[in-house]
């Protein structure tokens, strides 16, 4: 059922600089599931999201959101593809010169036609989803890594996106900090019925959030599979990642 699908990369090859960094990116994304990429460090995987919103330009392949190809479209005809996807960076990405508030605000007054009044709402609500009510007038020099990682989720989802996609977002958290975020990301899908798609190598909360489990490996897919398959899988190739374990160890 094609309808299912809110997402799709089909052949997708992208070289930046002498690398080859996607060989051909076959990838599937069902609508209201959380997707987990995993995969090496320096594997592709944010380059991989830039494509979906248009970051980046594939060398060859299609990208569909809702079955549009992405690829050919103008910044101008990208403006609502990325008001349907938010997505939180790894590393926040917020603006440094400005409060919380501000800064979740930017996206909305972007739009030009919301009222300030809803907008003082919508920014109340999307930090009250996060359990961030109250910073508002702090600036992200002021926050830990953990509440800046909350804004940036905050600002993703204050468009009201059909899809978010996070980048890393419990990496250089401690396990409390992280189990919350990915509590939330878990609500968040669950409040707003939004496609979730989590680039991460912390594999504790891949297991904890995800529908399914994609592997980027070389450039490709190498697997999406369940998450109890991933994990009691003897792919050697999916074992030493899961489990940690360089290849320069002893064999599993
Ligand atoms: N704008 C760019 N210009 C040139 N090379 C780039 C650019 N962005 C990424 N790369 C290269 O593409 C490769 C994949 O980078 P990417 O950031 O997608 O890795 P990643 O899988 O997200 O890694 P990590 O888990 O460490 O975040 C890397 O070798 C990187 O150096
Ligand atoms: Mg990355």
């Amino acid at each position: 059922m094609p309808d299912d699908i809110a997402i799709r990369y089909a052949g997708v090859e992208k070289r930046l600089g002498r690398q080859q960094v996607l060989r051909g990116v076959d990838l599937e994304i069902r609508r209201g599931e959380c997707l987990v990429v995993i995969g090496r460090s320096g594997g592709g995987k944010s380059v991989l999201l830039k494509h979906l919103i248009g970051l980046m330009k594939p060398d060859a392949g299609r990208i569909e959101v809702d079955g549009q190809d992405v690829v050919p479209l103008s910044e101008v005809q990208l403006v609502p593809i990325r008001k349907k996807i938010g997505i939180v960076f790894q590393g926040g990405a917020l603006f440094d010169s400005l409060d919380v508030e501000a800064n979740l605000a930017f996206p909305l007054r972007e739009e030009k036609s919301i009222p300030e009044a809803e907008i003082a709402d919508r920014v109340r609500d999307a930090l009250d989803a996060v359990g961030m009510l109250g910073h508002e007038k702090k600036m992200p020099g002021e926050l830990s890594g953990g509440m800046k990682k909350r804004v940036a989720l905050a600002r993703a989802i204050i468009r009201r996106p059909e899809a978010v996609l996070y980048d890393e977002p419990t990496t250089g958290l401690d396990p409390i900090m992280a189990d919350s975020i990915d509590q939330l990301i878990v609500r968040t899908r669950e409040r707003y019925g939004v496609t979730s798609v989590v680039v991460t190598h912390d594999m504790h909360s891949a297991y904890t959030i995800a529908h399914r489990i994609a592997m980027l490996h070389e450039g490709r897919i190498y697997t999406v599979d369940t998450v109890d398959r991933i994990r009691n899988s003897s792919d050697p190739v999916i074992h030493r990642f899961v489990n940690g374990i360089s290849s320069e160890g002893p064999s599993p």
